[in-house]
């Protein structure tokens, strides 16, 4: 059986998505690309493209995602209502954080949906959405875990803060097995946004980051924003309290933490 056909029965033997077409490609300059080029011929939802390396893949904010072998490359269609569209990333979040424990690695998020070991970037999420007159059409949601890279085939600057499942001592380092756990985590996810999506909510809580009262720099094309970090809200924005008193609500941007609150 090939690794697409091994990847499907897993997830029907753990009552998983049912997963109508897989892909996986030896290269491609990046999965999330060719998933949208099926999900506008009409693909239906949960179609799954991967790669063993991306020639090009792609990050949020723009960035590029360095996609050498030893990684998970996987983009997943997904056709959320409007509502369930929004809180998407962090249950997508909160779904490769339960994935990689599952692998005896402590992922923690930090907002929207990176997740971290050990202070340091183990996988990131982007969420690419169509919309028409009618809302959201589709949503290419595209995951990268690190899980057994090599860092020498990195960027230095990327060295010192990024890890993978491998560096974390995780119990299992097949990336087939790491897909077949996020997708398995995200059907669970995915279900509850339409159910209770304030469970992904406070799912998210209790995964992120302990930097509560920290000062924070969020930034984003509207520039740098600095303030102590309050909260994560009901809809999934992150509120700071800027240095005069005032509270932001923001919808999207990176965070970085300046320093620990006294304390804290
Ligand atoms: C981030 O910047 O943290 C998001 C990274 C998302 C990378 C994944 S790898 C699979 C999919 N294909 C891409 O080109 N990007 C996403």
């Amino acid at each position: 059986m090939d690794r697409a056909a091994a990847l499907v029965e897993a997830l029907v033997s753990r009552g998983g998505p049912q997963l109508p077409k897989v892909e996986w490609h030896e290269e491609l300059v990046s999965t999330s690309d060719r998933l949208k080029e099926l999900a506008r011929s009409g693909a239906p939802e949960w179609t799954a493209i991967l790669a063993d390396r991306q020639s090009g893949g792609r990050g949020r904010d723009g960035r590029t995602w360095q996609s050498p072998p030893g990684g998970l490359y996987l983009s997943v269609l997904l056709r959320p209502s409007g509502e369930c569209a929004r809180l998407l990333p962090l249950a997508a979040g909160v779904a490769v954080a339960e994935a990689v424990a599952g692998f005896g690695v402590a992922g923690e998020l930090k907002w929207p949906n990176d997740v971290l070991a050990s202070g340091r970037k183990l996988a990131g999420i982007l969420a690419e959405a169509s919309s028409g007159g009618a809302g959201v059409e589709w949503v290419a949601l595209g995951i990268g875990v690190n899980v057994a890279l090599d860092p020498e085939r990195l960027p230095e600057e990327l060295r010192g803060s990024v890890t993978s499942l491998q560096a974390q001592g995780a119990t299992g380092t097949d990336p087939g097995a790491v897909a077949g756990a996020v997708l398995a985590r995200l059907g669970v996810w995915y279900d509850a946004l339409r159910e209770a999506p304030l469970r992904v909510v406070a799912a998210w809580r209790e995964r992120a980051v302990p930097w509560w009262g920290s000062l924070v720099d969020v930034r984003s094309s509207a520039g740098v924003l600095r303030g102590r970090l309050l909260a994560l809200d009901d809809d999934g924005a992150l509120v700071i309290e800027l240095s005069g008193g005032e509270t932001r609500r923001l919808v999207s941007g990176e965070v970085s933490r300046l320093r620990q609150a006294a304390g804290s």
